[in-house]
C-alpha cells in the first residue's frame, strides 16, 4: 500500500550513508539521536501517545521488543512461571514466538486450573490495540493482581483508526512496519514509564543483538522526518481528496487513510450484496483528533466469517476464487474465519486492485450477479497502479559530517 507514496516522495525519504558512518558498536548511544527526536516529534504531532518524560528503547522490530518484554517480566518474576495470555483472535506470531523460543520461565497460555487462582504465577497479558486481525480496540482482560501488561499499539495511527487521545500505558510498543510501511527495515520502539523496566528492556536488546543496525535507524529517522515535515508544511487538510494528491503533498497519513478507505468501501459494497460472508468488524465512525473530523476505522485486515454451514473453510473458498487471504484458525482457534490483508499490495510490483480478482468472483455467485458486482467488474482494473517515475534524485554529494547525512542534498 505504501510503495506509491514513497515513490512519489523519493527525495524527501532517501538517505545517503557514507562508509565512515557509525562503524562501531556505539555502546553509549543505542538509539541514534535523530531517530529519538523524530519518534518523539511524530507522536506529539499525531497525538497518539504520551512521550514527554518517557524512556525509549529501539528494537529490531516489535518482535524483538516483545521478547525483551518477556525477558523483563521473567527477570522480575523471582522464579515464578510467567504465562503469556492474549484473548483470541490475536496476532499468532506471538504464540509461535513463545512456543518456539521458550524464553526463560515464560510459557504460552493460561496455567493449569489449580494454579490459576493462586499468586504463584505471573500473567503477562499482551493487549494488541487496535487488534490484529479484527481491528478491535482492546483493554486488558485479566484481573489477576500480579498481571503485567504489554500494549502493542502497532496500528494506533490515523490511517488505521481514529486517534481519540494520547495513550499512556506503562509499556507500549510501536513499529515502523505499520507507521510508514517499512517492515523490512526492522525498526520498532518501546515507550516506557518505569526506569527499571527501561533498563531491563535495553539490556535484552544489547545482549540479544548488541543494539539495532545504525543504517536501519538512520533510514527510519529520515522516513519519520519526511512524514513530519509534510504535516508541518500543510495544516488542516481535509480527507475529501484522492491518495495520489496527498502523496504529492507529502501527507502520509492522509494518503494511507484514503487508500484504505477506498478499499474498505469497495469491499463493503461487494460483501453487502451477499449474506454468504460477514465482515465481523466494528467500524463505527469516531472523531479523530488528528484529522479533526469524524472518520471510520480502516483496519489493515478484513476479518471475515463464512456464514453457510457447508462452507467449512473460509480460506479455501477464497483460495478457490484466487483471492489472497490468510486462514484465521491460528488467530482465533476456529477454522472458519479468514482474513484479507487490506493494507497489502499483492506483491511490490503489482497493485492491490489486481490482486482482488473480481473478475474471478464466480465463487461469490450471489455477489457476481448483483448490480454492484456487474458494475464493478467493468472497472475492475481501474488504473491506480503506481508508475515508477524514473527519477532517482540523488546527486551523490558526499556529506563530510554526521549532521549532514540526514538530509544530504
Ligand atoms: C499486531 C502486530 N504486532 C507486531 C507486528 C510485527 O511488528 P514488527 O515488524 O515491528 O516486528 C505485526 C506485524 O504484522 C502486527 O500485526
Amino acid at each position: 500500500m505504501f510503495v506509491p507514496y514513497w515513490r512519489q516522495n523519493s527525495a524527501a525519504s532517501a538517505v545517503l550513508i557514507p562508509g565512515w558512518y557509525r562503524i562501531g558498536y556505539e555502546l553509549t548511544q543505542r538509539l541514534i539521536p535523530g531517530l529519538e527526536k523524530e519518534i518523539r516529534t511524530l507522536h506529539k504531532l499525531v497525538g497518539n501517545a504520551v512521550i514527554d518524560g518517557r524512556y525509549l528503547v529501539v528494537g529490531t522490530g516489535e518482535m524483538q521488543l516483545m521478547m525483551a518484554a518477556y525477558s523483563t517480566v521473567s527477570m522480575e518474576a523471582e522464579g515464578l512461571p510467567v504465562n503469556v495470555v492474549i484473548p483470541p483472535p490475536y496476532y499468532d506470531a506471538y504464540e509461535r514466538q513463545v512456543k518456539t523460543i521458550k524464553p526463560g520461565t515464560v510459557t504460552w497460555g493460561m496455567p493449569s486450573l489449580t494454579l490459576q487462582n493462586t499468586e504463584n504465577w505471573i500473567p503477562l497479558e499482551v493487549v494488541i490495540s487496535p487488534n490484529n486481525p479484527d481491528g478491535s480496540i482492546r483493554t486488558g482482560a485479566l484481573k489477576h493482581p500480579r498481571t503485567r501488561t504489554v500494549y502493542d499499539h502497532a496500528y494506533y495511527w490515523p490511517h488505521y483508526t481514529p486517534i481519540t487521545g494520547p495513550l499512556d500505558d506503562d509499556l507500549m510498543l510501536f513499529t515502523l512496519s505499520k507507521t510508514t510501511g517499512h517492515a523490512g527495515s526492522r525498526i520498532g520502539w518501546a515507550i516506557i514509564k518505569d526506569h527499571e523496566v527501561y533498563q531491563k528492556m535495553q539490556l535484552f536488546v544489547v545482549l540479544n543483538s548488541v543494539g539495532v543496525s545504525h543504517e536501519a535507524q538512520l533510514r527510519a529517522a529520515q522516513l519519520l522526518r519526511s512524514a513530519r515535515e509534510g504535516y508541518q508544511k500543510a495544516k488542516n487538510v481535509g480527507l475529501d481528496g484522492v491518495p495520489t494528491d496527498y502523496a504529492a503533498q507529502q501527507l502520509l497519513f492522509h494518503f494511507a487513510h484514503t487508500k484504505l478507505r477506498s478499499r474498505w468501501d469497495r469491499m463493503n459494497q461487494l460483501f453487502q450484496a451477499s449474506n454468504r460472508f460477514l465482515i465481523a468488524q466494528d467500524r463505527d465512525p469516531k472523531y479523530c483528533n488528528f484529522f479533526k473530523e469524524i472518520v471510520r476505522p480502516g483496519p489493515a485486515f478484513a476479518w471475515i466469517h463464512c456464514q453457510r454451514e457447508e462452507d467449512k473453510s473460509c480460506l479455501e473458498i477464497f483460495k478457490e476464487a484466487g483471492i489472497v487471504a490468510r486462514g484465521g484458525a491460528r488467530a482465533s482457534k476456529a477454522s472458519r474465519p479468514t482474513k484479507i490483508v487490506t493494507s497489502k499490495d499483492a506483491h511490490s510490483s503489482d497493485c492491490w486492485q489486481k490482486a482482488w480478482p473480481l473478475n474471478k468472483a464466480q465463487i461469490v455467485k450471489d455477489i457476481h450477479s448483483s448490480d454492484y458486482g456487474q458494475k464493478y467488474q467493468s472497472n475492475a482494473l481501474e488504473q491506480i497502479c503506481f508508475q515508477r517515475n524514473g527519477k532517482w534524485p540523488l546527486s551523490l554529494a558526499m556529506p563530510k559530517t554526521e549532521s549532514k547525512i540526514y538530509h544530504p542534498w
